[in-house]
C-alpha cells in the first residue's frame, strides 16, 4: 500500500520538507484537491495543533484553519490566552477530502487508511517543530496520534504521555460549529484549552 514515506526526504528541515509535500501521491486525496495544505507556525514550537484536513477554503488558498473553523479557533485561542502567533498548526491529512454537491464542495472525514498514509508528515512536522506540548483538535487528530481505539470523550482536557510526545486533548472546532448548544460547546472548548495550556 502506498503512502507518504516514499515522499518524505530525510533528516530534512520543515522548508524541505513543505516543499516536497507538494508533490505527494501517498494516497488518492491530491488527486481532487486543489494543493497540500502543509502545517504553519513557528519552528521550532512550544505548543504545536493538529486539527482533521484542510477545508475548503484552506483548499483554495493554501494555508492552515483560514476558514471558518479557523476563525472559531483564533476566538477560542485568544479566550484562553493562547496567540496563534506562538502555535504551530497542522492537520492529520493534508489534502481536502470532499463530495460535490452542485456547486458547494462537502468535507467528508478521511478513513483510517488516508490518515495513515499521511502520518509520515506529521512525525516529520513533530520532528522539526519539536513541541513541548501537541494539542490534538478532534477524534481524526488524536486517533492519528494515539491510535484507532482512543475515546476523545472519555480524555478531553487531559494530558497524555504516549511514546515521548505530551498531547492534550480537545474536540475539534468544526464540532463546536456544528453543535446544537453552540454557546455551551464553545465554553467547553476554551475551558479544556486554558486546562491544557498549564500544561506547557
Ligand atoms: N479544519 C481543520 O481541521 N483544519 C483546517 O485547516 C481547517 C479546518
Ligand atoms: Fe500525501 Fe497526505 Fe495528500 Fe495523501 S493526504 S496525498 S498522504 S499529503
Amino acid at each position: 500500500k502506498p503512502d507518504a514515506a516514499q515522499f518524505v526526504p530525510e533528516g530534512k528541515n520543515w522548508a524541505a520538507l513543505r516543499s516536497a509535500a507538494e508533490g505527494c501521491r501517498g494516497c488518492d486525496l491530491y488527486q481532487d484537491a486543489t494543493q497540500t495544505v502543509f502545517g504553519e507556525g513557528p519552528v521550532p514550537a512550544k505548543l504545536m495543533m493538529v486539527g482533521e484536513q484542510p477545508g475548503d477554503r484552506e483548499d483554495t488558498e493554501g494555508h492552515v484553519f483560514v476558514g471558518p473553523a479557523g476563525r472559531l479557533l483564533d476566538k477560542a485561542l485568544a479566550a484562553a490566552g493562547i496567540s496563534r502567533d506562538e502555535v504551530y498548526l497542522t492537520n492529520a491529512v493534508k489534502h481536502f477530502k470532499f463530495t460535490e454537491r452542485g456547486k458547494r464542495r462537502i468535507h467528508q472525514q478521511p478513513r483510517r487508511g488516508e490518515v495513515v498514509a499521511c502520518f509520515p508528515w506529521l512525525r516529520e512536522e513533530i520532528r522539526v517543530v519539536r513541541p513541548s506540548l501537541v494539542i490534538v483538535l478532534g477524534a481524526v487528530a488524536a486517533k492519528a496520534l494515539l491510535g484507532p481505539s482512543f475515546k476523545l470523550t472519555e480524555h478531553r482536557g487531559e494530558v497524555l504521555e504516549h511514546e515521548g510526545l505530551r498531547i492534550g486533548v480537545t474536540v475539534h472546532p468544526s464540532a463546536v460549529l456544528r453543535a446544537e448548544n453552540r454557546a455551551e460547546a464553545y465554553e467547553e472548548l476554551v475551558s479544556d484549552l486554558k486546562a491544557l495550556r498549564k500544561g506547557l
